[in-house]
């Protein structure tokens, strides 16, 4: 075995998910097991697929947990770059269906794909660094990844922030989104070093229900072609998102470099949120800071979570039901002159850290590490995220609970086809 990996396959997968098998109509005999691995059937009905127009990880519904890494890059030659792109390719179609990659730490063998999405960015500083062309690909850079403005209110750290190129593993299961960033960064040591990373979860949420945030909110409610009103369960399940809808908002086309086309353009944000201050406040005030119910998720004056937003509703006195300066009000579309994004977001926790204010009230104390790892795809961030954000960073109410501490910006390039790679047009273009 290449690399000297004792794992062939994901052994003892059988015992691991047995209740899943079960209901699968599966037993644990012998010919539901192929040679050596993960029955087949369960195998397929947990993989994302990883050729296509577009890469996974996009479109795909939002799995359960994120393991995001952004690196710098350190190839010295295009030829460098362009053998990372397609280790890493081979690497993660191995990956997402359940197979050890090539040189494999074994800690993800037993454990199914749990629908492992791969999604590879690349960062300004791929197409120039410091004012130098490291790989002649300047020419290349699109107009759409111009670097982001500073936002009000912005506390970047630079430890959390950038990078010359990321990978974003998805999963259903932590352990298998960890193990494919961690098999990637081994398989690239030569070329890329890890700059930053970010572990999300999403709740796990019952039977059809709209996932909450830390806020306890529901998250996710009005996107891109999710507002079909289907709940992310049942879109899993049936149906994929309405095309038109993403060539719309997500897809990059023919206004870009051809190597963009069927690619998109990612934002991330490490968001902390003020939990002890949000604890402190009354549901009423929470429901008035975002716009909409905290139990249902509807918006405030309507009835159920998927009801359209009245922005122009008033109550008999006159004022407006859903607050001047309400979350959801500042980032609606029809306030942002039809600006829209594809927001796939996660909750962070990143633990707790020691508080000693030295003025008053002179707090002291444990203060969390954790609030929202806000990712956003469209078609250009200029017309999308910093559009909608140039405004909300200064008068959204959610200000009061949330710092942005880190962030980065990403051309996710479009899916490659059998026997190509992730990145292979713009090498070659
Ligand atoms: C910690 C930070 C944030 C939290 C807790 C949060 C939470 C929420 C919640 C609860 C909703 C309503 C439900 C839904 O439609 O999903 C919402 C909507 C939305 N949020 Fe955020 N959000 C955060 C940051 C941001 C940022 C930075 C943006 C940047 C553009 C943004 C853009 C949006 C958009 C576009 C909507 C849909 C608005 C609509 O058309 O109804 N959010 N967010």
């Amino acid at each position: 075995m290449a690399g000297g990996c004792p794992f062939h396959s994901r052994r003892g997968f059988m015992g691991a998910v047995g209740g899943f098998a079960t209901a699968l109509g599966l037993s644990r005999g012998a010919d539901a097991v192929n040679a050596g691995g993960a029955p087949q059937a369960v195998r397929h009905s947990q993989a994302e697929p990883f050729w296509g127009v577009h890469q996974s990880g996009i479109a795909t519904p939002p799995q359960g947990h994120v393991y995001f890494a952004a690196f710098d890059l350190h190839a010295e030659t295009k030829a460098q770059l362009a053998q990372l792109l397609q280790r890493w390719t081979d690497a993660s179609v191995r990956m997402m269906a359940g197979q050890p990659a090539t040189e494999d730490s074994g800690d993800a063998e037993g454990l199914s794909p749990s629908h492992l999405t791969v999604t590879i960015g690349f960062g300004p500083g791929m197409f120039t660094q410091n004012g130098h062309d490291r790989y002649g690909l300047s020419a290349h850079r699109p107009d759409s990844l111009a670097d982001l403005p500073t936002f009000a209110g912005d506390q970047l750290d630079p430890a959390k922030t950038g990078g010359d190129i990321s990978v974003q593993a998805c999963a259903d299961d932590p352990q298998v989104a960890f193990h494919a960033v961690r098999q990637l960064a081994k398989i690239g040591r030569d070329a890329a070093h890890l700059r930053w990373t970010q572990a999300g979860f999403n709740a796990s949420f019952a039977a059809g229900d709209t996932p909450r945030n830390l806020m306890g909110f529901k998250d996710g409610t009005q996107n891109p072609s999710m507002h079909a009103n289907q709940p992310a369960r049942l879109i899993r399940a049936s149906s994929q998102p309405a095309e038109e809808d993403f060539d719309k908002v997500v897809w990059a086309g023919s206004e870009g470099p051809a190597w963009m086309q069927g690619g998109s353009y990612k934002v991330v944000r490490r968001i902390r949120i003020a939990l002890e201050h949000w604890d402190n406040t009354e549901v009423g005030f929470q429901e008035q800071t975002v716009g909409r119910k905290k139990d249902s998720g509807a918006p405030l004056g309507a009835k159920t979570e998927f009801d359209a937003l009245d922005l122009d509703a008033t109550d008999k006195d006159g004022s407006l039901i859903i607050p001047e300066n309400a979350h959801v009000r500042m980032a609606a579309a029809t306030n942002n002159d039809g600006a829209q994004i594809l927001r796939r977001a996660f909750s962070y926790n990143d633990g707790t850290n020691v508080i000693a204010e030295r003025w008053p009230p002179w707090r002291q104390g444990l203060e969390y590490d954790a609030g929202l790892f806000f990712i956003a795809y469209q078609r250009d961030p200029r017309t999308g995220f910093v559009k909608i954000f140039e405004n909300m960073a200064k008068f959204d109410a959610l200000n009061q609970f949330t710092t942005h501490c880190g962030s980065g910006l990403f051309a996710c390039p479009g899916g490659a086809q059998h026997g190509g790679y992730i990145g292979q047009a713009l090498i070659e273009a």
